[in-house]
């Protein structure tokens, strides 16, 4: 495949992505040690990580290591993998080098929440 033909199937999966709309619960609402921990570190950090030991091609200033680096990158991440009113993005996890199942939809409507809340200054 070109590089042109890459670079073009980068930008559309890119383009099909819409906000989730998830929104930060008032009661119950996930944590990073209830769920954001165990979430990224199942489902992203094998290739999104400062210490990863192969990335996969993941870029290189995309870690998922901590609550800050996600609060950094949060709107990015809703566009790819969380779920919410307005949409269900399923565009990450990469299943198949390392993860091998990709993440619930019960998952990724917690992701969204989660994303949500850590924008809010809560987790
Ligand atoms: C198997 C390796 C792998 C795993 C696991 C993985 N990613 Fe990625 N990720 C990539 C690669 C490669 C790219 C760059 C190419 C692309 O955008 O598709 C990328 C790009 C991204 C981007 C930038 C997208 C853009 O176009 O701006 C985000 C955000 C992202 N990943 C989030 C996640 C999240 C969240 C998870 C876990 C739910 C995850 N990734 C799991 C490999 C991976």
């Amino acid at each position: 495949m070109t590089r042109a033909v890459l670079v073009a199937l980068l930008f559309s999966a890119c383009a099909s992505s819409t906000p989730s709309g998830a929104e930060c619960p008032t009661s119950n609402a996930p944590t990073y040690g209830s769920f954001g921990t165990t979430f990224f570190k199942t489902y992203c950090t094998p290739c999104h990580s400062a210490t990863a030991s192969n990335r996969h091609d993941a870029p290189a200033d995309l870690n998922f290591d901590t609550v800050d680096d996600i609060t950094k990158h949060a709107d990015d991440i809703d566009l790819e993998a969380a779920s919410g009113s307005k949409a269900t993005n399923t565009s990450m996890p990469e299943v198949g080098p390392t993860v091998m199942t990709a993440p619930t939809a019960a998952d990724r409507a917690l992701l969204g929440q989660f994303l949500a809340c850590v924008k809010e200054g809560k987790n």
